[in-house]
């Protein structure tokens, strides 16, 4: 992935018509930039309209929102990293704070996750960040700590791993409220750190990204900021000119 990345959630929103009207109008307005990674992460039944969109693209991929661990079988609803990966989805996204929160994804389940994306070749971005009153109590980082440490526990070889974060307080996601970049970046430095001491220098090239009430107006002072290399986005995605203009940021 080139830095900067640039990553849409679209979250429950766009099914196979909509992604298709938007990728219609996204692509020809954003043009092509080789100096940076733009993602869709979109709903599943969506995913073959974007990566059928971006084939060929370095620049622009597609990305699932949600994997589970085992190849194949009897999970109803569940989709497993080979088939996403058939369906054209290069990267997934694992431990989004509403999969934790709403859906009660665990630490254990999210390490389960990330590993069955390491080993059926799919990139994964990891999704670390607190609650309004965990920040308010001080936990802040112990639990992006604990969140870290714990997704990528389960991965032997995790220094030839394709692999980013998404740090993404909770407090911040869909509210309108935005951590500044000094504290974004803060915390983003202290990931780089947990990283570098967990892979050494490999640590350095993994993008961190930033999430939580991102818009136009705001994307570039958080991407100038120190350690953040990038930019989760959700409601400000699902519509094609702002996502262009955050893209372009
Ligand atoms: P938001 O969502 O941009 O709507 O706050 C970000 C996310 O949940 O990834």
């Amino acid at each position: 992935m080139q830095r900067p990345v640039l990553a849409a959630n679209w979250k429950m929103n766009s099914g196979p018509t909509a992604a298709k009207r938007f990728m219609d109008s996204f692509l020809p307005a954003y043009g092509t930039h080789n100096d940076r990674t733009v993602i869709i992460f979109a709903p599943s039944v969506s995913l073959t309209t974007v990566a059928q969109a971006t084939s060929g693209r370095k620049d622009v991929i597609a990305g699932i929102q949600n994997i589970y661990w085992a190849e194949k079988g009897a999970f109803t609803g569940e989709i497993s990293a080979p088939m996403a990966r058939d369906a054209g989805a290069q990267v997934a996204l694992v431990g989004h704070s509403e999969r934790r929160h709403i859906f009660g994804e665990t630490d254990a389940q999210c390490a389960k996750k990330c590993a069955a994306a390491a080993r059926f070749g799919l990139t994964f971005m990891l999704c670390v960040g607190e609650t309004i009153e965990q920040r308010e109590a001080g936990e802040t980082e112990r639990l992006v700590k604990r969140q870290l440490r714990e997704g990528l526990s389960q991965i032997d070889n995790l220094l030839s791993v394709d692999f980013a974060i998404a740090y993404e307080p909770v407090w911040a996601i869909g509210t309108g409220l935005t951590a500044s970049a000094a504290d974004a970046s803060a915390i983003h430095t202290m990931i780089r750190s947990e990283l570098r001491d967990m892979i050494g220098t490999r640590g350095d090239e993994i993008p961190i990204l930033y999430g939580g009430s991102v818009n136009p107006a705001n994307a570039a002072a958080l991407l100038r900021a120190p350690e953040i290399d990038g930019l989760l986005v959700g409601g400000a995605s699902v519509e094609a000119n702002s996502w262009v203009s955050i893209a372009q940021t």
